[in-house]
């Protein structure tokens, strides 16, 4: 079978990290004692991890002074899942690549709605960017602020440890360095070493781990590739890189989420039959040339078969955007105790004696942030990025303020109790409005807990104990709001902009904060004028998902 390739500019900006190699401490200053204050891990380098580490260093001095920060990244650059596979052979199931970047890749959302506070995308930037802008803006933002020496890059945390209780302790964290000469061998290190910290907060991200449905049958179909026919094959959207794989094929696309909107789109335009299988309430992706199907309900050696009974004898591939798993192997068995992973679980909020992870719904956890593990001090565990279907950077940004606030000054948080009784209400919250929090789990869908609000809340909750001054404003800015609200509207704009060879027009200019909003505005105004005159036109290969 053919390995894929994702072949990326060698051009790719990448961070001068190679030097925090020879050195594990990066202690800010020694204290008297020679031992830090606090000290501090950051696992992930995508935005969550950045966000974070930046907004410690903007603590006053004489709150974090004697602090150290670590930042751990396995992968050679900061960027996260906007940063590509380097180039060479993908890995095949069960190995996974180290991100589902794909050549086609830009963002469904507009730029200025993405960006960490103060910091919009260089002059220029088309208004829904590819993903090398986007790891770029990373890279920049990291060198910006001057953050780049905390961050060790190739380093994986293998496992971490409690050692303590929940009135104290310290993490024993197991870190793997990874040869710098080869890229893809995750797991083989050069060097291992282990550190112990205060804090753990953890930015792993929430793209990694593929959501793979079994259905009865798929080996003897896989088995049974008809002579002269390449190789049937079912992938999962993380190993989706270029259409030009389907052309002439007859592909089977599994999901109406933005994997599979945007391998609809994409193989839709190049294979002989492009079938999209959905959920009853999906609907096929708008602009798409898709023929909709229902869930499948299995294989047999010639076919994939239907829920209506309907069958497909002459499918070549599939590809599943069945998204993703919540998951954190180095706090999980074998590794650690700290976070039990079971997709069944009859555990909850306030019966879990542990962390538990349903593969959806890491709990339980106060605002998607504080662990509330009962052997564990809430401050000593945190998440940044859990929540799904929000704008990355300000949120992360929402959480990293109440997350360093609270590690200079864990009495700003109630006692565990109490944050357990908060999120149990919230969790009831969710029951009202018929939804169910185990199987909601980070996703921002409730209208108890809508991305803006949910943002708000955070940021408001320290100017409530006094952690932050009281400015009467609310932390998502109005036009950020807006611009978000109107996205698909935005994109269409866009779209018709881009048709029209008018992309330099609109940007020339524009280079503030302020400026990309009222970019966003005008087009807005732009396009409804357009839509209440023309109607919603419908764009062939039209690649705004849904948000
Ligand atoms: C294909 C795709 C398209 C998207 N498009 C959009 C969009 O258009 N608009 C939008 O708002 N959002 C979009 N998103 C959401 C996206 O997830 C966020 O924009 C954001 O980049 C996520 O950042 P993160 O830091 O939470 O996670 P990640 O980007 O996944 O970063 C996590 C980092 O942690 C590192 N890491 C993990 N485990 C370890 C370990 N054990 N040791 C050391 N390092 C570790 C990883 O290597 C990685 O670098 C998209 C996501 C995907 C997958
Ligand atoms: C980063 O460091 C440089 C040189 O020390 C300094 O001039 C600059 O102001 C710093 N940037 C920030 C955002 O602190
Ligand atoms: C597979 O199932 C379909 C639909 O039920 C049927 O038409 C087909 O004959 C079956 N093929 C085999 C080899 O059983
Ligand atoms: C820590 O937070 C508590 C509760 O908000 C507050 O009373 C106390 O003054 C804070 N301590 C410091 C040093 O800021
Ligand atoms: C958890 O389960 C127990 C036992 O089934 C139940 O009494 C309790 O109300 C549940 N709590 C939550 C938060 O769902």
């Amino acid at each position: 079978m053919v390995h894929l390739t994702l072949l990326i500019s060698s051009l790719l900006p990448l961070l001068a990290l190679g030097h925090a190699y020879d050195s594990e401490q990066t202690v800010l200053s020694s204290s008297a004692s020679g031992r830090p204050a606090k000290s501090i891990a950051i696992v992930g380098a995508g935005s969550g991890g950045l966000a974070i580490l930046k907004t410690i260093f903007d603590l006053p001095e004489d709150v974090r002074r004697d602090w150290e920060v670590v930042l751990y990244e396995q992968r050679r650059n900061v960027g996260g899942v906007w940063l590509p596979d380097p180039p060479g052979a993908l890995p095949r199931y069960p190995e996974l690549p180290e991100s589902p970047t794909y050549p086609l890749l830009h963002t469904n959302t507009p730029h200025p709605t993405m960006t960490y506070i103060g910091f919009p995308y260089p002059p220029n930037t088309p208004l829904f960017p590819t993903w090398d802008h986007v790891q770029q803006y990373h890279v920049a933002y990291a060198e910006h602020h001057n953050v780049s020496q905390y961050i060790h890059a190739r380093h994986r945390v293998a496992a971490a440890n409690w050692i303590g209780s929940a009135k104290g302790g310290e993490w024993e964290v197991e870190v793997h360095v990874q040869d710098p000469e080869r890229h893809t061998d995750v797991d083989e290190p050069v060097r291992i070493f282990k550190k112990s910290f205060d804090h753990l907060v953890v930015a792993n991200g929430h793209n990694h781990y593929p959501n793979i449905p079994q259905w009865d049958g798929t080996d003897e179909w896989l088995a049974n590739t008809p002579a002269g026919t390449p190789q049937r094959e079912i992938i999962h959207s993380i190993y989706y890189r270029r259409p030009e794989r389907y052309a002439g094929r007859t592909v089977v696309i599994v999901g109406a989420g933005a994997s599979g909107r945007d391998a609809a789109l994409q193989v839709g335009k190049l294979a002989r039959v492009t079938y999209q299988s959905l959920r009853p309430g999906n609907d096929p992706t708008p602009g798409a040339k898709v023929v909709p199907k229902p869930p499948i309900a299995h294989f047999n050696r010639t076919s994939v078969v239907f829920e209506d009974g309907s069958a497909l004898h002459d499918v070549d591939a599939l590809i599943l955007g069945t998204g993703y798993e919540f998951r954190v192997p180095f706090l999980s068995p074998p590794h650690s105790s700290v976070l039990a992973v079971d997709k069944h679980t009859t555990l909850n909020s306030t019966t879990a004696r542990t962390l538990v992870t349903n593969l959806r719904y890491i709990f339980p956890t106060h605002r998607h942030i504080f662990a509330l593990h009962p052997d564990i001090p809430p401050t000593a565990l945190a998440f940044i990025g859990l929540p799904v279907l929000v704008a990355n950077c300000p949120s992360d940004i929402a959480q990293s303020l109440l997350v360093a606030h609270a590690i200079a000054n864990a009495s700003i948080l109630p006692p565990r109790e109490q944050l357990i009784n908060e999120l149990v209400a919230r969790e009831d919250k969710l029951r009202a409005e018929g939804l169910d929090p185990y199987y909601v789990g980070h996703r921002l869908v409730a209208e108890a807990e809508s991305d803006h609000e949910y943002q708000d809340a955070v940021v408001q909750y320290l100017k409530d104990v006094g952690a932050l001054p009281e400015d009467g404003k609310k932390f998502v800015e109005p036009w950020r709001r807006i611009g978000r609200d109107n996205s698909r509207l935005l994109g269409r704009a866009w779209e018709r902009v881009k048709e029209r060879g008018e992309e330099n027009k609109w940007l020339e200019g524009v280079r503030t904060e302020d400026e990309w909003a009222d970019l966003m505005s005008r087009l807005t105004e732009w396009q409804r004028a357009y839509e209440e005159e023309h109607g919603v036109p419908e764009f062939e290969g039209q690649s705004v998902w849904y948000l």
